[in-house]
């Protein structure tokens, strides 16, 4: 059965909304956790909108289930990173403008400077995976850098409007999850995955991981936390709400 990731950077949006010390994300993670997280995840952006270091750093002491850090790559982040220590380090593109991670890390354009980064983080014994659209190109070149994973951003799937685009798009999530797994890759999955599209994505065979934030998230703020969180499990499952 597929684990899951439960990204709550959007607890730390609310709080940085008011600049204030609540909702705190540490409060957010155990409650995940109690709901049935099999891992936290939070992106420590460049401009730090929503996760703060100090988040990090709590989480790292509080956190039960491993800590998976989305990053840049970037040598400062890094270097953050290698303190830290997150179980697993996911390297996404960041761009300041963006409202979200819009597409996957371009390991072909960026090879030299996600090396840098995938080098230093591998020395250091993390687990290390890159957040890569579901294109073969990108795939063959995340092996060539010796990480241990690709995450396949979901959003073009979940983000079809159409029936027969959206099938379209999850054949080309399967096909790219095989190429994955041939080559010995862990394959996650994550963006844009709710409870409503979540089903399909969750029974793709071979799967280790989907990571989900603002679906859960929004969610909670009506059902609780531990709730949102046990509902989706129960989807990833196959047993429905
Ligand atoms: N995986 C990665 C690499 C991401 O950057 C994000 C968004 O922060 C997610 C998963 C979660 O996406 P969503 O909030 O749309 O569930």
């Amino acid at each position: 059965m597929p684990l899951l990731g439960v990204n709550i950077d959007h607890v730390a949006t609310i709080r940085q909304a008011r600049r204030t010390n609540e909702p705190d994300p540490v409060w957010a993670a155990a409650a995940a956790e109690l709901g049935g997280a099999d891992l936290i995840t939070v992106h420590l952006r460049e401009d730090r909108r929503h996760i703060q270091d100090r988040d990090v750093r709590v989480l790292r002491e509080t956190v039960q289930v491993p800590l998976n850090l989305e990053m840049a790559a970037e040598q400062a982040i890094t270097e953050f990173a290698l303190q830290v220590r997150p179980e697993q380090c996911t390297l996404v593109p960041e761009k300041r403008e963006e409202v979200t991670t819009e597409g996957g890390l371009d390991v072909i354009t960026h090879r030299d400077k996600v090396k840098r980064c995938v080098d230093q983080l591998l020395d250091a014994g993390f687990e290390v995976s890159l957040f890569i659209d579901p294109d073969a190109d990108q795939i063959d070149a995340s092996k060539a850098l010796g990480v241990h994973a690709v995450e396949l951003h979901t959003g073009s799937y979940a983000d079809a409007t159409d029936h027969s685009i959206r099938r379209g798009e999850l054949q080309a999530l399967v096909a790219a999850s095989n190429h994955a797994l041939q080559l010995g890759l862990k394959l996650n999955v994550g963006h844009g995955l709710t409870y409503r599209n979540v089903g399909p994505v969750a029974a793709i065979q071979g799967l280790s991981e989907l990571n989900i934030g603002h679906s859960i998230i929004a969610r909670s703020v009506f059902v609780g936390m531990e709730a949102a969180v046990r509902e989706m499990k129960r989807l990833i499952m196959g047993r429905g709400l």
